[in-house]
């Protein structure tokens, strides 16, 4: 089969996951990065084993080798760098938020069906074999009728007032943080497994450091942990560490979630209660291998992920048998499978997260955010 060939923009936290995920294909081959300015890019792609740096976005796009490009950026910049990779022809998967408003993602989807170019955005958790499960269960019958969606999105990586990162600064991540950056994920896997629309809701913020201490050098996502008291400053928040969100959905169904950045223990606990008419499922993405399956009548059972165990579509998800556990490198790798099998023609249909989906995560993002000040229930304007 034709070997496919990628670029990428931005190798900071995320970027060389994508890099690793994409090589784990066997058919694509990454043949170019691109950083902010030259000694980056060179310093990373010789880290990363790729043969091509550039330090421009526009010598990239110039590179007419690469096919698809990767847009690993902070967000701030997403939307005038996915309009340019398309703008040259090439297909794009992006980070998520597809860009910083509605008004720039709607301009996206119609750019994408303009072009006619391959549109991806990195949804990942959808692509966990027992988040598929979940999504059959509903699909065909087994869970009954949605009673109730519920759950939240817990870390701590931003538990200390020193905790820094550029998502702390709305001009370069957007008004709302903790929703945006993980309520998004959130709000996606629940709209995925369920097939429903997130329709109205009512959010409320706090902030638990109104200052932080800003480093007066860069650090890279995660990294933050090696630094001295002396290496920072002051500076005040103005977005979300903790929001409660209630919500309902287009069959009249209700839930809720909460989300934070700031609870001690919880590392990126994507977790979801979601209870039916003939049973419920429960899950945690910091236990991925384990979908909790809960009975009125029977004894509860606990399916540990075993693609002999799983319904044909999610068992396509899961490479290697019970007991040798999958979990988010994996996510991705199923995700880039996906939309990298539609590129080199292999499906005949996108089964994966596309720009209307980054467009829909942001109209729900912007309710929310209304909803927090307002202080009244919001319609997602989609
Ligand atoms: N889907 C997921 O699970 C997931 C997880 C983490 C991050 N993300 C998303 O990925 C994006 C990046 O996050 P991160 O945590 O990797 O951030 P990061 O700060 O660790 O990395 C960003 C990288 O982009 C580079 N960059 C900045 N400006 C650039 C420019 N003009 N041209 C080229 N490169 C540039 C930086 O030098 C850095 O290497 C964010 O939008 C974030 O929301 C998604």
């Amino acid at each position: 089969m034709k070997t496919i060939k990628a670029g990428i923009i931005g190798t900071g936290f995320i970027g060389p996951a994508h890099v690793e995920a994409a090589r784990r294909l066997g058919f694509v081959e990454m043949v170019a990065l691109c950083e902010a300015n030259d000694d980056l890019a060179r310093t990373k792609a010789t880290a990363l084993g790729i043969p091509k740096s550039y330090g421009s976005i526009a010598a990239l796009l110039k590179d007419k080798e690469v096919e698809v490009i990767h847009n690993c950026t902070p967000n701030h910049i997403h939307f005038e760098i996915s309009k340019k990779i398309m703008a040259a022809g090439k297909h794009v998967i992006s980070e998520k938020p597809l860009a910083m408003t509605t008004k720039e993602s709607r301009e996206l989807v119609k750019l994408a069906k303009q072009t006619g170019v391959v549109n991806a955005i990195d949804f990942n958790y959808r692509y966990y074999p027992l988040v598929q499960e979940a999504r059959d269960q509903v699909a065909s019958g087994k869970l009954g009728d949605v009673f109730h969606a519920t759950g939240s999105y817990t870390q701590d990586w931003l538990y200390l007032a020193t905790d820094w990162n550029w998502r702390l600064v709305p001009q370069f991540s957007g008004k709302s943080r903790a929703v945006a950056d993980v309520g998004s994920h959130w709000c996606d896997a629940i709209q995925f497994i369920t097939g429903l629309k997130i329709t109205k809701v009512l959010g409320d913020f706090q902030t638990i450091h109104k200052h932080r201490m800003k480093p007066k050098k860069e650090v890279e996502t995660y990294s933050g942990k090696l630094l001295k008291p002396s290496d920072y400053e002051p500076v005040p928040i103005h977005t979300e560490d903790f929001a409660s969100v209630l919500f309902q959905f287009s069959n009249g169904a209700h839930g809720s979630f909460s989300v934070s950045q700031c609870f001690a223990g919880r590392k990126n606990r994507l977790f979801y209660e979601l209870a039916g008419s003939k049973k419920s499922l429960v899950w945690d993405q910091e236990r991925p291998n384990e979908l909790w399956i809960g009975y009125r009548e029977k004894p509860n059972e606990l399916l540990i992920k075993d693609p002999s165990l799983l319904s044909p579509v999610a068992r396509t998800y899961a490479h290697y048998p019970g007991g040798h556990p999958e979990a988010y490198p994996d996510g991705l790798k199923n995700f880039l499978l996906r939309v990298y099998s539609y590129i080199a023609g292999k499906e005949k249909r996108p089964d994966f997260s596309t720009f209307q989906d980054g467009h829909d995560e942001l109209a729900i993002c912007e309710a929310i955010l209304a909803s927090s000040k307002s202080k009244r229930w919001e319609s997602v304007k989609y």
